[in-house]
């Protein structure tokens, strides 16, 4: 069984997935540029800037990129690497700079990636240096929604709020509670772990079914502290065009299962109530969102207010960055417990977490060898059901808390987007010769995909201006 045409799928009724999509270098080579280069890419939330020249470092795909406050307020991205001969022009991960300087031969850049100045640029150059040509690649779209600055390489795909679509139904449960919005509690967790990012990917947009297995010793722990609480029997997933996908349960009060005091279950309990006379009840009370993933790589948790996103390094690893994200109106107290929570359970001390990472481990382990990669992998949960007509405020289509809906939305989209060359692939081996990836430029035509047009349609062309 082999990928055709750039499919994740193995069969044409799209149940099976070719094990290759999280094992080979080849398409995960592919996949940086089809997938990557055109979707829009968590950056950051909005409060870990404060001040002109604050900056965070985080990546694009593999793309390593520093995003930062401009003196106009607005947020700008550029790649962290020097033009001269690729250093990283920022090692910290976040902070304050009025320009990054290249330790190698000190090119310096200001934050808008502009080319400042060059050491002994005269004896080294004549004046043969074009500073306006030789800046850092600046990242050609950046737009934030309500808080979560993302940004693009591709000029041409639809903006931002258009592109998370329905999605931000269901965001909006995080980022906009109540008038204050949301804030990222200080310090990003970082690690790197074994796993191809799409098994965390998937597993956030539409995997309920691990929970009862997973997490069960997490489960078993934590028992005294339920009281007996449970999430009923019916829940949901929804899967939404453009590949984005969530789950959750019915609304019940899951924030008096946490052990957290009185007063943080009295503050929580009341805050949903403002919520759901601000976004309607449907979302707020009538449903308990858990997980979600905005594709490509954005996940969400929304029980445990964190929000990640899984950065590739390479087919069979990966680079987690993990946020607590709180409502601004909490009182200490209560900011403080949530934090704890989501630390306890998320993040890199988190007992789920580890759970989840021990599974994508040895899944990495069980797709690389020769005769495990020849067996597709079965995706064929839910299908032929009816929808879930429980739901029937909810943008997208809504299935039983238990199904793969949401994954095969996800390979859906991967596979729209692999299907289809990106133009600085073509530059860089050769097979076009109207851009190249040396001249600066990412830009060419691309052809139509055979595939039906998605909700996001995948450009004509990807030009992403790098200089
Ligand atoms: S690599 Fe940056 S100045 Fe030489
Ligand atoms: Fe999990």
């Amino acid at each position: 069984m082999s990928l055709q045409r750039g499919r994740a799928f193995a069969d044409d009724a799209e149940t099976l997935i070719d094990r290759s999509i999280f094992s080979d270098p080849a398409l995960h080579r592919q996949e940086l540029a089809r997938v990557f280069a055109r979707s829009w890419l968590f950056l950051a939330h909005e409060s870990q800037f404060t001040k002109p020249g604050d900056f965070f470092t985080t990546y694009m795909g593999a793309d390593p990129v520093i995003v930062s406050r401009q003196r106009d307020g607005s947020h700008k991205a550029v790649l962290n690497s020097c033009r001269h001969r690729g250093m990283r022009v920022c090692r910290y991960d976040s902070g304050n700079a009025k320009a990054f300087t290249c330790p190698y031969h000190g090119w310096s850049y200001g934050t808008d990636g502009a080319l400042l100045s060059v050491p002994e640029e005269e004896a080294a150059y004549g004046d043969g240096l074009d500073h306006s040509a030789w800046g850092l690649a600046v990242v050609p779209r950046v737009e934030t929604y309500k808080g979560l600055v993302f940004g693009t390489w591709d000029t041409e795909i639809p903006p931002l709020a258009e592109y998370l679509g329905g999605f931000t139904y269901y965001l909006d449960v995080l980022v906009d509670l109540d008038d204050e919005g949301a804030t990222a509690a200080a310090g990003v967790h970082k690690w790197r772990m074994r796993g191809n990012w799409k098994f965390g990917a998937e597993q956030f947009a539409g995997d309920m079914y691990h929970a009862y297995s997973t997490h069960l010793s997490s489960m078993i722990a934590e028992a005294p502290n339920s009281k007996g609480i449970r999430p009923p029997e019916e829940g949901f997933q929804v899967g939404l065009p453009g590949g984005h996908g969530l789950g959750g349960y019915p609304g019940y009060p899951y924030w008096h299962a946490q052990g957290f005091s009185a007063e943080v279950e009295d503050w929580i309990g009341s805050m949903l109530e403002r919520a759901a006379e601000r976004l309607g009840p449907a979302r707020a009370t009538g449903a308990v969102l858990i997980h979600g993933t905005a594709f490509p790589n954005l996940s969400l948790l929304w029980n445990r207010w964190t929000l990640r996103v899984w950065h590739p390094k390479g087919p069979d690893a990966m680079e987690v960055h993990s946020w607590a994200i709180l409502p601004k109106s909490a009182p200490p107290a209560v900011r403080r417990a949530l934090l704890l929570d989501y630390q306890r359970h998320f993040s890199a001390s988190g007992t789920w977490e580890q759970d989840d990472a021990e599974q994508w481990n040895y899944s990495a382990n069980g797709s690389d060898g020769f005769v495990t990669a020849s067996l597709p992998l079965h995706y064929g949960m839910g299908t032929g059901r009816e929808p879930n007509k429980n739901f029937p405020e909810f943008p997208g289509t809504v299935d039983a808390v238990y199904s793969e809906i949401n994954q095969r939305h996800f390979y859906r989209r991967w596979s729209e987007l692999m299907a289809v060359p990106h133009p600085a692939e073509e530059a860089a081996s050769g097979a076009s010769s109207s851009g190249s990836l040396t001249s600066g430029t990412f830009a060419s035509e691309t052809p139509a995909s055979e595939t039906p047009a998605p909700q996001t349609p995948v450009t004509e062309s990807a030009k992403a201006v790098i200089a």
